[in-house]
């Protein structure tokens, strides 16, 4: 028995396993109830009594031998097991909540997107401007409420910077360094000195529309803009448009839209009238054209102006022009899948 012992002994000191599945076997072979050890402990009854101590103290030594071999090739073949996961290159990345593009970028692009295919370029221009570009050369009179503190934010100590009110400021700029055909569409952000509520914000986004050559006419301006309202709001969108008064217009006209939400039969949204306002238009001013360097005897335009918050309104039904600058990303993951 003794001899059997230490062969064991040595089988199992002598053992190695390359993976987990060699250790299990292992000690099914060895310690299982019906392995070997298991066996020699069902011989040890037989063993005579005078021997038992010694034999006794052999086999244990021997169990434990095995059990800690097989304890210790657990613990490196699980430690390798981890390792290994941790650099499984194959494995598929965590998904990352990727930003939303914000509503107002949205509606600007597709504005953008839209008069590009028409052959407009986009032109910018500084927020923080003159008088000349915002209203002198626009023909706003001297004494005109827009030129008023209470409209206009002043830069104090040089009463003849303030941050523009419009984007119509990037027209004068345009046309005083090109010459026709011009053909540009500018979006940017203005400013108005107005108390913040649900309708008005100190600051908002316009796209200004502008086009110059020789012969453009009202026809060119109504056509465009119809194109642009089907392609906004869906092929059925009527346009009308109302005599207006812009300074730097003549003839001036505000545009509206069908209502796309009742289809122009009269709802709360339109306020039961079947049409609603989108933007501002005319055929440029010619001393607008003159002031900026450009014949007005050999060259005609057109402009046009609208908000880019009004226009998102209109799309999406927000109703509270807060929203846009709040940073709230509730209300930013409602558009996740708006683009
Ligand atoms: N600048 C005008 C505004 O802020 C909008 C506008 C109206 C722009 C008519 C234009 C235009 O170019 O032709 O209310």
């Amino acid at each position: 028995m003794i001899t059997k012992i230490n062969q064991l002994l040595q089988e199992v000191e002598a053992f190695t396993a390359s993976d987990a599945g060699q250790v299990e076997a292992f000690r099914i072979k060895y310690l299982s109830k019906k392995g070997l050890i298991g066996e020699l402990m069902n011989d040890f009854r037989a063993v005579p009594a005078d021997q038992k101590k010694v034999v006794g103290m052999q086999l244990n030594e021997l169990k434990t031998k095995a059990q800690e071999k097989i304890a210790a090739l657990k613990e490196q073949f699980a430690a390798a097991d981890t390792g290994g996961r941790e650099l499984d290159l194959t494995r598929s990345a965590y998904p990352i909540r990727l930003g939303t593009r914000h509503p107002l970028s949205i509606v600007k692009n597709e504005i953008i997107d839209l008069f590009a295919r028409l052959g407009f370029c986009i032109a910018e221009g500084p927020e923080v401007e003159d008088d000349w570009h915002v209203f002198s050369s626009l023909n706003f009179a001297q004494d005109h409420p827009a030129r008023d503190m209470q409209d206009t934010f002043f830069i104090e100590s040089h009463p003849d910077i303030i941050l523009r009110t419009h984007t119509s400021s990037v027209q004068t700029r345009t046309m005083e360094n090109t010459q026709p055909p011009i053909r540009v569409i500018c979006p940017g952000r203005v400013y108005r000195n107005e108390a913040i509520s649900y309708r008005a914000h100190c600051f908002f986004h316009q796209v200004e529309g502008l086009y110059v050559d020789q012969n453009v006419s009202f026809t060119d301006l109504k056509q465009v803009l119809l194109l642009f309202a089907r392609e906004m709001f869906g092929e059925e969108t009527k346009i009308r448009l109302r005599p207006s008064y812009f300074p730097f217009t003549e003839p001036s006209a505000e545009m509206d839209i069908s209502c796309h939400l009742c289809g122009g039969k009269g709802c709360p949204f339109c306020k039961h009238t079947g049409w609603v306002e989108i933007l501002g238009c005319g055929m440029v001013d010619p001393s607008v054209l003159d002031n900026c360097g450009i014949d007005s005897k050999v060259y005609s335009g057109y402009a046009f102006g609208m908000g880019v918050e009004r226009i998102t309104n209109l799309k999406y039904q927000v109703t509270d022009l807060r929203l846009f600058s709040e940073n709230d990303t509730r209300f930013l993951r409602e558009f996740e899948y708006a683009y």
